[in-house]
């Protein structure tokens, strides 16, 4: 081993434009001395030379990078998650000691990150799975930050994370989310919320557009005017500034030469997954995905296209239809953060962390995706009852869904007439419904259910379980012992 001086209190392992972004995030703030590695010390040497202002101590090897950290060692890892994460959890595991913490900051699957933390707690050295959001420019001026592992970690962790992390309202956005996977957890939650906002926000547009007869220009100035009111947030900022934005080459606009088939690498999908085993509805992440999906099947796009010989007439609009669009966007995304929440609720519940809903909101209001005024208003629900149903209930949400409610109708009536597809916002509106209901037809699912199956079914008026005997005379037995 190297006999360097152990100077530097952090260190980041794989420099591509994350991890040197986030280094030299580290780097800027007082306090705070650098060790950097990366498997190729070409881009090592590139950052080196490219920001010397950053005083980065670096190592061509993992032996000299682990040498120049001081006790107790902390390195983040910031590689593409998967393989290359776990070959360098190996790396530092053979050299690290007891106490010291290795963080993965990369968009790791939480199921990964738990086995990983139990693979590594007998060492004695702390594996932390930390969610990093905010893209590039966030981890160089301040992400948003939701680590997992131990408290004891979050102890030397959390000053550095504190350092570099976006400040809401004086506020670092970091906490310590729970133990182990808990951080990864809620990460994959926030990018299902990021899948579901993106797609009401579009939607929200198509209507504009084809309802609203608004060009992209156009409706640029609506995002940019929503901006100043209760939809502030990053998401609406950045599409008023993709919807303004002019393509070079042709002189259009640049929404209409980009091919309409939305990629995805997988969080919001694990993110419906997960839900779908938790047992928690969360409609509006999953319409995201799957709008994503249906996007990105051209063949079967054209071959309905090719027999359908007529589109229903488009309804016209009246002066007060972006309103109405603009409260419709804001009910549907109330229910998408409720169902969010109850996702993060229901995990939390299951794998046993002590998640403060309160604080999860509020280290949500900078530097990531998501971001946004709204954030406050969750935060103040949870901190005033942690313990309500669904934050459809909080007197502000209840209030602002009332507000919005025919509105809302209004939009998802003129999509369906106008054919103008709008999964999110129907499925919320659907969702909504059904809390609001006082009966609904499960009622009838469960009798179908007894009858071909014997499933048996619950009565309003008594209580028991009972199977209706259909193949026989369908008189009514009690069922004992459920
Ligand atoms: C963030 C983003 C970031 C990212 C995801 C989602 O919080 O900074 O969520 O993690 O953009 O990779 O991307 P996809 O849309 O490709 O799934």
């Amino acid at each position: 081993m190297d006999t360097r001086t152990a100077t530097a209190n952090i260190g980041v392992v794989g420099l591509a434009v994350m991890g040197s972004n986030l280094a030299r995030n580290l780097a800027s703030r007082e306090g705070n001395t650098v060790a950097v590695y990366n498997r190729t010390y070409a881009r090592t040497e590139e950052l080196l030379s490219e920001h010397p202002e950053a005083g980065f101590v670096a190592s061509e090897t993992i032996d000299d990078f682990v040498a120049s950290l001081a006790k107790p060692r902390t390195a983040i890892i910031m590689v593409q998650a998967g393989a290359g994460t776990d070959a360098v959890i190996g790396q530092l595991v053979e050299r690290f000691e007891p106490g010291d913490i290795i963080v993965d900051g990369g968009n790791a699957n939480f199921h990964d990150t738990i086995a990983r933390e139990s693979r590594i707690a007998p060492t004695g050295i702390h594996f932390v799975g930390a969610g990093i959001s905010g893209g590039e420019e966030g981890a160089l001026h301040g992400p948003s930050i939701m680590p997992g592992g131990s408290a004891e970690s979050y102890e030397t962790l959390g000053p550095i994370l504190a350092s570099i992390a976006a400040v809401a309202e004086g506020e670092p956005c970091v906490t310590h989310v729970g133990t182990d996977g808990a951080g990864h957890f809620v990460k994959m939650i926030h990018n299902g919320i990021e899948y579901a906002d993106m797609q009401l926000i579009a939607e929200a547009y198509d209507l504009l557009r084809t309802v609203g007869s608004l060009q992209p220009a156009a409706i640029a100035d609506v995002f940019a005017r929503w901006n100043e009111g209760p939809l502030e947030s990053y998401l609406i900022e950045i599409t008023a500034e993709v919807l303004r934005q002019v393509d070079p080459a042709t002189g259009r606009p640049f929404v209409d030469i980009v091919l309409d088939q939305a990629g995805s690498k997988g969080t919001g999908v694990w993110t419906v997954q997960n839900a779908l085993d938790l047992g928690v509805p969360v409609g509006g992440i999953g319409e995201a995905v799957f709008a994503r999906a249906v996007s990105s099947k051209p063949a079967q796009r054209e071959a309905v296209q090719r027999i359908v010989n007529s589109r229903p007439t488009v309804q016209e609009a009246d002066a007060s239809f972006a309103d109405d669009v603009a409260k419709a966007l804001y009910a549907s995304k109330v229910v998408a953060y409720a169902q969010g929440f109850d996702a993060i609720i229901a995990g939390a519940e299951k794998y046993g962390w002590d998640i403060h809903k309160d604080r999860i909101a509020k280290i949500w209001r900078g530097g990531c995706i998501i971001r946004a005024q709204f954030l406050n208003r969750i935060a103040e629900a949870y901190d005033e009852n942690p313990d309500i149903a669904t934050l459809l209930e909080a007197p502000y949400f209840a209030q602002a869904v009332a507000d919005g409610e025919a509105a809302w109708r209004r939009v998802v009536a003129t999509s369906a007439l106008s054919g103008v597809p709008v999964p999110g916002f129907s499925s919320a509106l659907s969702y909504y419904d059904s809390l609001a209901v006082k009966r609904l037809p499960a009622a009838l699912v469960q009798g179908q259910r007894d009858f071909f199956g014997a499933h048996t079914y619950k009565r309003v008026d008594k209580p028991g379980t009972f199977h209706t005997l259909w193949s026989g005379d369908r008189t009514e037995v009690e069922v004992p012992g459920h």
